[in-house]
């Protein structure tokens, strides 16, 4: 199982540094920790974390002002990055060509994208989730090698349940999640992980991890709370 904490923007220095405190006593050396890029330093000095990135540039080193790019995060030996987040499609109107352009450049620098697809509420609402992420996934991977996709790890997260308390039934996980991987077996003749991602909590980890089909989560609120992400990942041990 791959553990994934995507601490957003919520956390200032002394926080950052508080979690690490309070996470110290426990092994946390499979689980990746996505922080803003100003602290991917502090959790790397510590060693006890994978490292992520929770964006990247299209573009490589040079005159992009404000950018980071994936050959500086590799230099500091970051291993993941999210790519896709619902946040940045809808607030960064991302689409899938900036997606693409993103999920190159990490992968020419050997760093796995955590590449998020999901559907917004009024999209499952009139049944067409399926549709939306199997769209979400073919303008990207139908431009991508076999040996590209064969690196990347997809995280399923609805819309409608990232930081709102809701999630969908375990049912509708599976038939989700089936779909992908079936979709990308089918299509590429490639087995890949599947991340569920939206409101995974200590509330709801026991009945998330009934379901075997996921190889993961993608965990955002909780994962600032020392105490309920070492819930969880003890649960997944
Ligand atoms: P959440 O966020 O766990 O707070 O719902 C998940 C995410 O945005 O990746």
């Amino acid at each position: 199982m791959l553990i994934v904490g995507n601490q957003k923007t919520y956390l200032n220095k002394e926080e950052v540094l508080d979690f690490i405190e309070k996470t110290s006593s426990v092994d946390c050396s499979k689980v990746v920790i996505c922080p803003s890029y100003i602290y991917i330093d502090l959790y790397k000095e510590t060693s006890r974390y994978i490292v992520g990135a929770q964006n990247v540039s299209e573009k490589g080193n040079g005159a992009t002002t404000g950018e980071i790019s994936a050959s500086q995060l590799a230099s500091l030996g970051v291993d993941y990055s999210i790519v896709g987040h619902s946040e940045r499609r809808d607030e960064q109107k991302e689409i899938s060509e900036n997606i693409y352009n993103k999920i190159v450049r990490l992968l020419e620098n050997d760093i796995k994208p955590l590449f998020c697809i999901g559907e917004h509420l009024e999209e499952k609402k009139s049944g067409s989730t399926k549709d939306v992420i199997g769209k979400q996934i073919l303008e990207v991977f139908d431009r991508l090698d076999s040996n590209m996709i064969t690196n990347i790890v997809i995280a399923y997260e609805p819309i409608w349940a990232i930081g709102t308390g809701l999630t969908p039934t375990n049912d509708e996980i599976i038939e989700t999640v089936q779909y992908i991987k079936d979709l990308i077996k089918d299509k590429y003749e490639i087995e890949i992980m599947v991340l569920y991602g939206g409101s995974v909590s200590r509330k709801n980890i026991d009945l998330l991890n009934e379901i075997s089909i996921i190889d993961g989560y993608l965990i955002g609120g909780a994962s600032i709370k020392p105490d309920e992400f070492l819930y969880i990942i003890s649960t997944n041990e």
